[in-house]
């Protein structure tokens, strides 16, 4: 391990331009559930079909409602652990573009500034209509589902990208050009295998720039890596040197 966070620490060193892309496994030490990688994740126990996807929320919004309201007050109550805060460490002192897949808000809580969010955010409501712009921060994970305030017609519903929706055009073009630019591609804690986010991994290494991941399992991504890390990101990051 100590040989592998010093090969870490002499890349970022040399780094001029850094994207790190983070997914569940990152919040994993926080207590907070991953989606694919073991028998307790969530897409183990249940299907995101029916959780996760406009079909799903037309059939039962109540049940899709109650799913991620409970998905708040687990998240509300985690804290941030030393992969959230190494990493705004660390764009204190790089040039450093932090995309996440998830939609928990630890990186800001951590003191991370502008997260490429990808897949949203879970603590906000947004109108479930197209034309209708609703967004508010969630205020009471207890609350059952309601309309719109504004529109008074749709339900409200999370703030989070569902299945077969489209992500933000201008977040995508963003996360491409800073990828595009990017010397070192650092991937934490994402299984790899949902696009388009895990498409950028595969940009930058066509452009050239190293790949290194941390990750305690072999991923898609892992025959492209320079430097494999198969360690959970809150050891790695509790370990690494961020002074100087
Ligand atoms: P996954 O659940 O697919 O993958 C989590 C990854 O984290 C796995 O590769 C684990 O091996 C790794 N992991 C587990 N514990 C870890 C730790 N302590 N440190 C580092 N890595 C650890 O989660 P994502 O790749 O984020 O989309 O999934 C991508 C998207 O699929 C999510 O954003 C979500 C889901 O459907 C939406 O909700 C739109």
């Amino acid at each position: 391990m100590n040989d592998l966070i010093s090969q870490l620490e002499v890349f970022l060193s040399q780094s001029r331009q850094i994207v790190v892309m983070t997914g569940a496994g990152v919040s994993a030490e926080s207590g907070i559930a991953t989606f694919r990688d073991h028998k307790e994740s969530l897409w183990a126990k249940y299907d995101p079909t029916e959780l996760a996807s406009p079909e799903g929320f037309a059939k039962d919004p109540h049940q899709v409602w109650a799913w991620y309201q409970w998905r708040r007050q687990q998240i509300a109550v985690a804290q941030p652990n030393p992969a959230h805060y190494g990493i705004a460490k660390l764009a204190e002192r790089h040039n450093l573009t932090l995309v996440t897949q998830n939609v928990d808000g630890l990186h800001y809580r951590a003191g991370s500034k502008n997260v490429y969010e990808l897949h949203g955010d879970i603590m906000k409501d947004k109108c479930n209509a197209s034309n209708c712009d609703y967004q508010q921060p969630a205020k009471n994970f207890e609350a059952p589902l309601t309309r719109c305030p504004k529109c008074q017609d749709e339900y409200l519903r999370p703030s989070v990208v569902w299945f077969g929706e489209s992500l933000n055009a201008d977040l995508l073009f963003k996360v491409e050009q800073a990828t595009e630019q990017c010397s070192l591609f650092l991937s934490v804690g994402t299984s790899s295998q949902v696009y388009p986010a895990a498409g950028f991994a595969e940009l930058a290494y066509r452009n050239g720039a190293t790949i290194i991941e941390i990750n305690p399992n072999a991923t898609g991504l892992t025959s492209q890596v320079t430097l494999a890390i198969n360690k959970p990101a809150g050891e790695v990051f509790a370990q690494l040197n961020l002074t100087g």
